[in-house]
This record gives structure tokens, sequence and C-alpha cells, in this order.
């Protein structure tokens, strides 16, 4: 059995289930022949109450212990600070880093690319929560030239609108969100669409331009807290509901990148339910592609994080964005009423 050294960062809503994975997959793990050795897990407060399967002995709030003799960092902190330096340090030290955070890919990635392009770094968890999205925009459809991308990303805002078209507030909808754990840890990433443009970000970055620019996306980006109760539940009534969705389209000759709630056409696969996410993606050679499935919540989030950790195992490189810029194309887009 090989032991991999495996240092945790954060054990908050996806880490904590990302530990009852592991706790739960050995049988995974012998198969590759590996035993997980957890270095310890950073947490600001080890005091907090947990589940009871988070190992109490390992919490801790010391990074530099828990680094020490790490093989590999599992960064499940989130934000920009903190995960960004110890992130940096890791993959400075020839680490590899499985992370779930997209405002850190998007944000930083002048810092992170060229680690990402030496694939040591994994997120397929940063887009789409479980459901695959970043490893088949890096892989599966590497063959096509992109013609557009249009994602529901942001499972809050679908969580949200849903609960409005049947009768909700929009108050009592982003509170149940909240307690579902759905909802990032500061709720206006999600609501303003921050959340959903930076997951478009990584998205562009693995289909169309490998520099992106996150100022771009952020400049283009709109949420949902303008919108009133009845305008959604009119909307779902007439069959066109309203929903968060980012936008990745030629304009002009260049690559354009859009997150706005929009009246979804009618039978669209982007007419989502609950916290389900969707990407409608269209290629060259392959035509329409329609990806869906939870785009959040800790377990979901936590397998795909998993998933990173049995690729790294078995000797396959992260996930590294487009080679070059891909030509911008030309419409006809596919056609969505901003609201
Ligand atoms: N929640 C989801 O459904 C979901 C889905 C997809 C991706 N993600 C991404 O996954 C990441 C984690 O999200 P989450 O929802 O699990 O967050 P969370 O519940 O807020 O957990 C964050 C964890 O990191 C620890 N932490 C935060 N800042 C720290 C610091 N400066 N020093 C030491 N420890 C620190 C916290 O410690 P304490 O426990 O002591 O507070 C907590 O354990 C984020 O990047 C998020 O965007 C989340």
């Amino acid at each position: 059995m090989e032991r991999l050294n495996v240092a945790l960062l954060g054990a908050g809503t996806v880490g904590t289930q990302f530990l009852k994975l592991l706790s739960e997959r050995e049988d995974r793990f012998e198969a590759l022949a590996t035993t997980v050795n957890l270095t310890g897990i950073l947490v600001r407060n080890p005091e907090r109450e947990r589940p009871e399967w988070v190992p109490k002995n390992l919490l801790t709030t010391d990074a530099e212990a828990v680094l020490r003799d790490a093989e590999v960092v599992v960064e499940l902190m989130g934000g920009t600070g903190r995960a960004l330096e110890l992130v940096d340090y890791a993959l400075g030290e020839g680490i590899p880093v499985i992370t779930a955070n997209k405002a850190l890919l998007a944000e930083a990635w002048d810092d992170l690319k060229p680690y990402a392009e030496d694939g040591m770094l994994y997120y397929e968890a940063a887009v789409m929560g479980g459901s695959p999205a970043v490893e088949v925009m890096a892989g599966s459809l590497r063959g096509n030239y992109p013609l557009e991308l249009h994602g529901v990303l942001n499972g809050t805002t679908s969580y949200i609108l849903s609960r409005m078209e049947a009768g909700h507030s929009f108050g009592e909808a982003l509170a149940e969100a909240q307690e579902k754990g759905y909802a990032e840890a500061d709720p206006l990433f999600d609501v303003a669409g921050i959340d959903a443009a930076h997951k478009l970000t990584v998205l562009a970055r693995l289909i169309a331009d490998p520099e992106f620019p996150w100022e771009e996306v952020r400049a283009n980006t709109k949420g949902i807290t303008h919108l009133k109760a009845d305008e959604v539940m009119q909307a779902a009534d007439r069959g066109t509901p309203i929903r968060l969705v980012a936008s990745l389209y030629g304009e002009e000759g260049r690559w354009r990148a859009k997150v706005r709630p929009v009246k979804v056409p009618k039978g669209h696969p982007l007419a989502t339910p609950g916290v389900q996410n969707a990407i409608f993606f269209r290629g060259d050679a392959v035509g329409e592609v329609v990806l869906t499935g939870p785009g959040a919540g800790g377990l979901a989030t936590a397998g795909a994080v998993l998933a990173d950790l049995f690729r790294l195992i078995e000797g396959y490189p992260g996930h590294s964005p487009a080679p070059a810029p891909v030509p911008a194309p030309a419409g006809p887009f596919l056609e969505l009423e901003e609201v």
C-alpha cells in the first residue's frame, strides 16, 4: 500500500462531507493500492461543533504543521485571501492542489495558470458542484471549436427563483437556501451573480481563451436582487421561467461573457428546477450538448473533490486551460431575453 499524505484546508459544508466520503470509500483507495493519511485539517475554530466522523484530533489553526509533510493539498476553505497564500505556497513547493474554489481560480489566475498548465491543479468541483463540467470541457469536448455556451451555474439563485415561482418572497427563499447549505458563505456572491461569473470565467479559459480576463466577466454581470416575486411567477406561468444564465458567445469577432437573469425559452434545458445546474454547449463538430445535475451542496461537491483525488492517485494530470485562444464564432446564437 502506498501512503499518501493529504492536507485538508477547511472542514465546513464541503470539507466535512469530503471527510465522510474518505471514511466510507476505503475499498476504492485499497483498489488503488493507496492509504490516505491526513496530515491535519486547517480550520478557523477547532472548538466549533462538527459531525462525529470529523477526526477532532486533526483540527488545527496551524497551517505550517498541516502543510509540512503534505503530498497533496485539498483546499476547501474558500476565498481569495488566506486560501491563495496557502495554495500558492503548496504549488510553489511542487505539491498538487485539489480545489473547489472558483473565486480563487477566477480572480488569482495570473498566479495559478502556470501550475494549471503543468497539470498540478485539479478543480472539477469548482463548476457545477458534483456534476461533471470541468473535465468534460477540458477533455471530452476539446476536439470541437466551441460556438456558444450558456449555463445555469449557480444553484442558490435557481433555488431562490424556483421558490419565488411557488409564491415565496426573495428573503424567505434565500433563508431556505442558506439553511440547506446551498448558499456561499457570503450570499451576495450568489444573488449578485458573482459566483456564476467566477464559474463562467473558469469555463471560458477551458474552452475559449486561456487568458480570459475576470474583470471583463465581472463588468458584464448582473444578479437577481432586482426581481420581484410577481414577475418571477408570471414568467414561470407563461412557460418561460427566469434563470440566472452565464453566457459565452462571439460578438464582432471577440468572445463575450455575460451573466444576467433571462427568460428561458419554452422547454429549453436551461429551465432547471431547484438547485439543478445546466450547461448548454454548442460545438462545431458535436452540435448541441447539455449537461445537467446538482450544482451545489456539501455531499455532491465532495464527490467531485474525491474524484479529483482518485484521478491524481491514478496518475492523471489536473485540468489544463485551452492551449491557445480559439477564434470567436459568428452567430446566430441562442436568443435569451434579459429581465
Ligand atoms: N457549499 C457548496 O455547496 C459548494 C459548492 C461548490 C463549491 N464550493 C466551494 O467550496 C469551498 C468551501 O465551501 P464551503 O461551503 O464548504 O465553505 P464553509 O462551509 O464556509 O467552510 C470553510 C472552511 O474553511 C475554514 N476556513 C475558512 N477560512 C479560514 C482561514 N482563514 N483559516 C483557517 N480556516 C479557514 C473554516 O473553518 P471553521 O469551520 O473553523 O469556520 C471552514 O471549516 C469554497 O471555495 C466554495 O466556493 C462550495
